[in-house]
């Protein structure tokens, strides 16, 4: 390596870059997948890392940032920092809890044991299960290694377009999951199934992501993937079916398909909604007569990923706002000074603005000050809430497009399951309040992990599951899209019941 260079190993994904030596490391590692929320300013506090072998001086915006203890145990942010020595570093938005799930499961007549694997963009939860019993034996979740080539799924195909071998690094970060589940008991393994969103099935599969680059979106290579333990270079027993369900659409893929037969949709008489809420916000509606599903594009606000003051639920992030008499008050994760928003933080504290008056239908904060504070030195500025106008736009239109091709409205719902992570952590008041969900309160659920819970129902299910017909319907194709979704940007005067 040349002289002017240092090398930099970041954990948890074990990914090394090379930085000029002396060099502020915040160009350099933004290009790896760490997120500069406030644009390396120093103001955020978004972009925190721990020193795990070697030194990084402490300045005085890490004093700032961070409490005594924290900055002993290591703790910088990395957009102030410079360094001619190399260094082994820990990204705190790397560190996640990623969702699994505990719901009951009846067994099945099989034998044996089987994996299920939802392999998200940005997290992977697996689970081990005795196929007689339904009974879950383990649990192994982490973070997709893919993430250093970008948060989105739109950044993994551009790479795998670039000939990154994105293939590769997920087959064997999923075969290092599998052995860890199997260990002791790998002759017992019958079947591994794997659920995700399209990019994630084509880059598991080794299809190419070409046709996932460009509208309109349409791929060939939808159907389900069926491979053999050796074809991966997985420890399993030669005789295990290694299997990824099949996607519903360009941009709807098999965790939504796990999500439409763990929610019952496929048993119910009466209409049910499947929302996941994400960079992209997938909805599925339907009952055991026919489904519907389409995938809408939100942007990264519901992760706080385009707000300027915006983190991951992390230590220093506002994960709650409510009004207490009148003010804001705010919750912190790991009760630390506020650093910043994460999604439910955002959607709390504007439904919050828009409750006191301080934010108007329209999106505008109403004495003209475009700020909007939240707590501490934590601010919602004009163009965050637009971000949020938006990610929400798209999903409520998207959920009334479809509602429209039913023939229903939403209190013609049975019930709606709100997925992912997201889905699970925003209050759903807040959610009804911005709009984002445009139905009774009684009727909204957060749901969990469905993908996960609907992989385990896929492995266990007796015989293939006999699935009503599911259309996937393309949005940017319904001449009725652009309207609904200027309708759906503004903010709600009144509330359901
Ligand atoms: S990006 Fe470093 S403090 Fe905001």
């Amino acid at each position: 390596m040349s002289a002017e260079f240092v090398r930099i190993r970041l954990e948890p994904l074990s990914v090394e870059v090379d930085v000029p030596s002396g060099a502020l490391l915040v160009s350099s590692l933004a290009d790896h997948g760490i997120e500069f929320p406030c644009g390396g300013t120093g103001l955020c506090g978004g972009c925190g890392v721990r020193v795990l072998a070697g030194s990084l001086p402490i300045t005085e915006a890490d004093r700032a940032a961070f409490p005594a203890k924290e900055l002993a145990a290591g703790w910088r942010l990395a957009c102030q920092a410079r360094t001619h020595t190399p260094l082994v570093l820990e990204c705190g938005q790397w560190h996640m809890d990623v969702l699994t799930d505990n719901a009951g499961l009846t067994g099945s007549g099989k034998r044996g044991l089987g994996i299920a694997i939802d392999l998200g963009t940005t997290t992977i939860a697996a689970q081990i299960v005795d196929m007689a019993s339904g009974s879950v034996l383990g649990v192994e979740t982490e973070l997709n290694p893919q993430a250093h080539f970008g948060s989105d799924v739109m950044n993994r195909v551009r790479a795998a377009l670039h000939g990154d071998d994105l293939t590769t690094i997920v087959r064997a970060a999923l075969g290092q999951t599998v052995a860890r589940l199997a260990r002791g008991r790998e002759a017992e393994i019958v079947e591994v199934i794997l659920v995700g969103n399209t990019v994630m099935h084509h880059l598991f599969s080794g299809r190419s992501v070409a046709p996932l680059a460009a509208a309109p979106f349409e791929s060939p290579y939808l159907g389900t993937q069926d491979f053999r333990p050796e074809d991966l270079g997985w420890s399993l027993p030669a005789s295990c079916t290694v299997r990824f369900a099949h996607c519903l659409g360009g941009f709807v893929g098999s965790d939504i398909l796990a999500g439409i037969v763990a929610t019952g949709m496929v048993h119910s008489d009466a209409l049910i909604a499947l929302i996941d809420l994400g960079t992209n916000g997938e909805i599925a509606i339907g009952n055991r007569h026919g489904v519907v599903c389409a995938s809408t594009a939100a942007g990264p606000a519901f992760e706080a990923g385009s707000i300027r003051m915006g983190m991951r639920a992390a230590t220093g992030a506002i994960s709650s706002v409510s009004l207490l008499a009148g003010q804001l008050h705010a919750t912190v994760i790991g009760d630390a000074e506020p650093r910043g928003l994460c999604g439910s933080g955002l959607v709390d504290a504007v439904a919050c603005g828009l409750a006191t008056g301080a934010i108007l239908p329209s999106g505008r904060v109403a004495d003209g000050s475009k700020q909007f504070p939240v707590a501490g030195s934590v601010v919602l500025y004009q163009s965050d809430i637009r971000e949020l106008q938006l990610a929400k736009g798209a999903i409520a239109s998207g959920f009334k497009l479809l509602l429209k091709h039913l023939g229903a409205e939403s209190p013609d719902l049975q019930a709606i399951h709100l997925a992912g992570a997201f889905g699970n952590y925003v209050q759903i008041e807040s959610a009804i309040r911005i709009g984002l969900i445009d139905a009774p309160r009684s009727l909204v659920h957060a749901a969990g992990n469905t993908a996960l819970r609907g992989a385990k129902m896929l492995l266990l299910a007796a015989t293939e599951p006999t699935l009503p017909p599911i259309e996937h319907i393309s949005l940017a194709a319904d001449p009725a899209f652009q309207d609904e979704f200027a309708n759906c940007m503004t903010f709600p005067t009144e509330l359901n019941p």
